[in-house]
């Protein structure tokens, strides 16, 4: 494994680098004022209203809301991951990106695998197009209506008939019995030797979502067992991990949603029929890396399965999996196909339209309410109420009010009970009267006077300096976490926003931070500084009144020589 990257690199790397570059590489940007603007590439918008600043390192949309420093940037408009991102900045500076531990980035090991198992790709799809068995691979595609588009499209492939076929043709490409075995190609015999996991069977490349290959599986022509064979797990292929077509579907922008299927031969299916969205899991159930991996691609994620046991079951889980992580504008929704088909075969009878006409479709709280009234008898008020109470121990793990709301509702309507009584019983807040639209500045006014300093604080850091350590160290005595470590993030040295907001990345305090990067703090940037030291103080003097109310639970004779000192100094502020 590699090692973390250390934070003293991404905060010398983010100061060597100009967001404005890094963005306008990918994205025109305009100069508009002090400030870069363009058309925003996360939401559709005809006047500009994603705004970078030169000065604060940051990018921030005023229309959806988007907003990030040139790592976060990279890692949205491109699909990257945290440490892929830092990498690609560190290629535009020309620096390697070191380890803690030592180990490099991505060891040349991991990437010599990759190209490994891209040889084998191309070597499996130059077997379908030349070799002299070829014909049973062809006759097996054509005969299952995959076109020579899609094929290439996927990089369909066969391995003939044949103990050591790619074994010999990569080992004469200079590829040693180590490397071939790592990537998980190839089987070593007891008795010494090598021979090819996949024998006799067409190939479907596995992909990660940036197009690198990373495993293989292939199905036996006709009959067989196993009907599909896998790359077993490797260093770069994790099944619970990874999507089989994720990387097709979104490599032609961003999908409004993306339909998660069970088979290879599914995801084929509905691309050649339009519907280039659908991603199958690799013989696994969906994880929750699996739900994580989808929404960072699309807001919304169908499931679909067949109209059995089994694809119940598969549903499920996808909604247990699925619970926890409904926050914001996802939403997942689940359509089980008409009996005895799979996606593959209905997409070929229906068309890509009637694939979801003739599926019973649900929303997720829809799907939870219906499998639970299957066992209980609605007719009673007893049987309601206990539909209420079972659906509600599921309800609760949704962390966003939204979507527990939706369900409240929903649960209310088919119980037949009032919604508020639902919404009490489950410990939900009773409705709230409708109310006016909140105009920004009531939004920050809003705001605890902690967040308006850590606002402060992220968008000019520097002021972070008139603040001093024995304050700093009052402040901990508050649960501002975050306002503790904006400063003594500061105090460890001169850091920029960006810098600062690095440091939070993949902590509780990260989307808070981020947010209050973005605010828009309303006052006079000449105030600024003045408004800050007075929030500091204010604060300050919040957590010395916590510090002695906590002395004062302590009876007197365990009291140390400096805590009685403090309750001797201390004198209620005039007026809060
Ligand atoms: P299915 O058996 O439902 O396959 O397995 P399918 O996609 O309809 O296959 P066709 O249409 O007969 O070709 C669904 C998925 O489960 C995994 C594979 O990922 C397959 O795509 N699977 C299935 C295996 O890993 N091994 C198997 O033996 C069978
Ligand atoms: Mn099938």
């Amino acid at each position: 494994m590699a090692g973390r990257i250390p934070d003293q690199f991404i905060d010398d790397l983010l100061a060597r680098i100009d967001i404005v570059d890094v963005i306008d590489a990918h994205l025109p940007l305009r100069k508009a004022g002090r400030e870069f603007q363009a058309l925003c590439p996360f939401h559709g918008e005809k006047t500009p209203s994603f705004t970078v600043s030169r000065e604060k390192q940051f990018y921030h949309c005023f229309g959806c809301g988007a907003h990030g420093t040139a790592v976060g940037f990279l890692m949205q408009y491109r699909n990257l991951e945290f440490p892929e991102a830092i990498e690609e900045l560190a290629q535009m500076v020309g620096v390697e990106v070191p380890r803690e531990g030592g180990a490099p980035a991505r060891s040349s090991d991991t990437r010599e695998l990759y190209g490994v198992l891209e040889r084998a790709r191309a070597h499996f799809e130059q077997q379908l197009r030349q070799a002299s068995s070829r014909e049973r691979a062809v006759a097996y595609f054509k005969g299952r209506g995959v076109s020579g588009e899609i094929a290439r499209r996927f990089h369909l492939g066969y391995a003939p008939e044949g103990w050591r076929n790619l074994y010999e043709a990569l080992n004469a490409a200079g590829i040693d019995d180590t490397r071939l075995e790592r990537s998980g190609l190839v089987i070593k015999r007891e008795r010494g030797g090598y021979y090819d996991r996949f024998r006799e069977r067409v190939m479907f490349p596995i992909h990660d979502r940036r197009g690198r290959v990373i495993g293989f599986g292939g199905r036996v022509i006709g009959e067989g067992e196993p009907k599909y064979l896998n790359s077993p797990e490797t260093e770069v292929f994790h099944k619970g991990r990874e999507l089989y077509g994720l990387h097709e579907a979104i490599s032609g922008g961003k999908p409004s949603s993306l339909l998660v299927v069970e088979g290879y031969m599914d995801v084929i299916a509905l691309a050649q029929h339009g519907l280039g969205n659908a991603v199958a899991t690799l013989g696994t159930a969906v994880t929750g890396e699996h739900l994580d991996l989808l929404f960072r691609h699309a807001p919304e994620v169908v499931f679909c399965f067949d109209g059995d046991a089994a694809g119940r079951r598969a549903a499920w889980k996808a909604l247990e999996t699925a619970l926890p992580r409904m926050a914001g504008d996802r939403q997942v929704r689940f359509a089980f196909l008409p009996e005895g088909h799979d996606p593959d075969t209905a997409v070929r009878e229906f068309g890509p339209e009637g694939l979801l006409r003739e599926s019973r479709r649900f929303g997720l709280s829809e799907y939870l309410v219906d499998a639970l009234k299957q066992q209980i008898d609605l007719t009673t008020a007893d049987g309601r109420t206990r539909l209420v109470a079972q659906a509600g121990n599921y309800l609760r793990q949704i962390p966003d009010e939204a979507h527990r709301v939706t369900g409240a509702r929903l649960l209310a309507s088919l119980a037949q009970i009032d919604e508020d009584l639902v919404r009490e019983q489950l410990g939900f807040r009773a409705r709230r009267r409708p109310r006016a639209h909140v105009a920004p500045l009531a939004r920050f006014t809003r705001r605890t006077l902690e967040e308006q300093a850590v606002a402060m604080l992220l968008q000019r850091p520097e002021l972070a300096a008139g603040i001093d350590a024995e304050t700093a160290h009052a402040l901990a005595a508050l649960d501002t976490t975050a306002l503790l470590l904006a400063v003594q993030a500061q105090a460890s040295g001169g850091l920029g926003t960006a810098a600062l907001l690095e440091r939070f990345r993949g902590t509780p305090h990260e989307s808070t931070v981020l947010e209050l990067a973005a605010a828009d703090l309303n006052i006079d940037p000449e105030a600024l500084e003045t408004e800050l030291r007075d929030a500091v103080s204010r604060l300050a003097r919040k957590a010395e009144d916590r510090e002695i109310q906590r002395i004062r639970a302590i009876p007197f004779a365990e009291l140390t020589a400096e805590q009685k000192d403090k309750l001797r100094n201390y004198r209620r502020p005039v007026a809060e």
